[in-house]
């Protein structure tokens, strides 16, 4: 049986990263938890408050987000923190060398209802000195990422994680209280006939999306000639697990009534770390465009048009649109 600190040891993750990511990984277990009390806790349900993003944030929401700033800020190796729930970065050592930035739960529509939800991080090496609540330290692009990972909570908690040496699969031990290794160096298939797109907003999407997904539905009498099957989770880090396990396409596309009609997913939160883990476990990550680590930011809460999955299929979407 082996732990997480052990596989990172072995990938040669030094002792300020091991630290980092051991933290996070107490917080990830606490919010499990919590979850696993639902409606016991009194946790359920919406708050009063809306976040940077325009959404009203769920109890959990808040709840998630506090316990990975209270226990990041612990962390003598953190700089600052970013998060899908703070409208500014947050400081916490100024002598730490990491930053990290996390979606504390990610598909949070879903917790009402009792269907499976994440928490999504990456962490970024602070460049230089100062303050880690200055935002300019994290525009960097995903490119410069030393870790990424989710944690899944569904029937099991499943820790998903990078440092650019593959991606291991770790499933929460409850009675000893770790992540152990369960699945090593995963690889997305590079062929698939299941995509996840959420179709009610078909006619919001540029051209080249539209006719793509248009010839996935004529199955095998249209022109990429297979019969395909769907799914929409509407929660990303299960769409993204479904995909390391058995392959398949994911997007949320450009979408013609956001302000910078970009989708609705967060480049730092969301598009970079699973950018990150899908890349390393062989599959390809894109706007359609552009690869999205490829991404300069230029602030902490943009968004970007996300396809990523099996490597075949995405390079198919990005013809769609070298053509369109
Ligand atoms: P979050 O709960 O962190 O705001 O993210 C939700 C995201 C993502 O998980 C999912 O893919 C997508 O929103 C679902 O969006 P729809 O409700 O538009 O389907
Ligand atoms: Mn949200
Ligand atoms: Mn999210
Ligand atoms: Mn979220």
């Amino acid at each position: 049986m082996l732990r997480v600190d052990e596989i990172l040891r072995r990938d040669g993750a030094s002792d300020e990263l091991r630290s980092v990511i051991n933290h996070i990984l107490v917080g990830c277990k606490e919010i499990a938890h919590k979850l696993s009390q639902g409606e016991l806790a009194g946790i359920l349900g919406s708050t009063e408050t809306e976040n940077v993003q325009g959404e009203t944030q769920k109890k959990l929401d808040v709840i998630s987000n506090d316990v990975l700033k209270h226990i990041l800020k612990q962390d003598p190796n953190v700089r600052g923190i970013a998060s899908e729930e703070e409208d500014n970065t947050v400081a916490a050592n100024d002598d730490g060398k990491y930053l990290v930035t996390f979606d504390p739960l990610d598909g949070s529509s879903n917790i009402d209802v009792n269907l499976s939800v994440g928490t999504i991080f990456s962490i970024l090496e602070a460049q230089g000195e100062g303050s880690g609540d200055n935002m300019e330290l994290f525009l960097q692009s995903g490119r410069n990422q030393v870790a990424a990972g989710y944690v899944l909570y569904g029937p099991s908690a499943i820790l998903v994680l990078t440092t650019g040496k593959g991606v291991n699969f770790f499933t929460l031990d409850r009675h000893i209280g770790e992540f152990v290794l369960t699945k090593e160096k995963v690889c997305i298939p590079e062929d698939t006939k299941e995509f996840a797109i959420n179709m009610s907003n078909q006619r919001f999407w540029e051209k080249p999306m539209q006719d793509y997904i248009s010839h996935c539905l004529q199955g095998e009498e249209g022109p990429l000639g297979k019969r395909y099957n769907m799914r929409w989770v509407a929660s990303m880090v299960a769409e993204v697990h479904r995909i390391l396990v058995r392959g398949g396409i994911f997007m949320y596309p450009w979408d013609s009534r956001d302000p910078g009609k970009a989708g609705k997913l967060r480049l730092m939160y969301e598009g970079n770390p699973m950018s990150f883990i899908v890349e390393q476990a062989c599959g390809r990550s894109t706007t359609g465009r552009e690869d999205i680590m490829d991404i300069q930011p230029t602030e902490i809460h943009q968004r970007v048009p996300v396809v990523l999955g099996s490597k075949n299929e995405v390079e198919t979407v990005m013809r769609y649109h070298q053509e369109g």
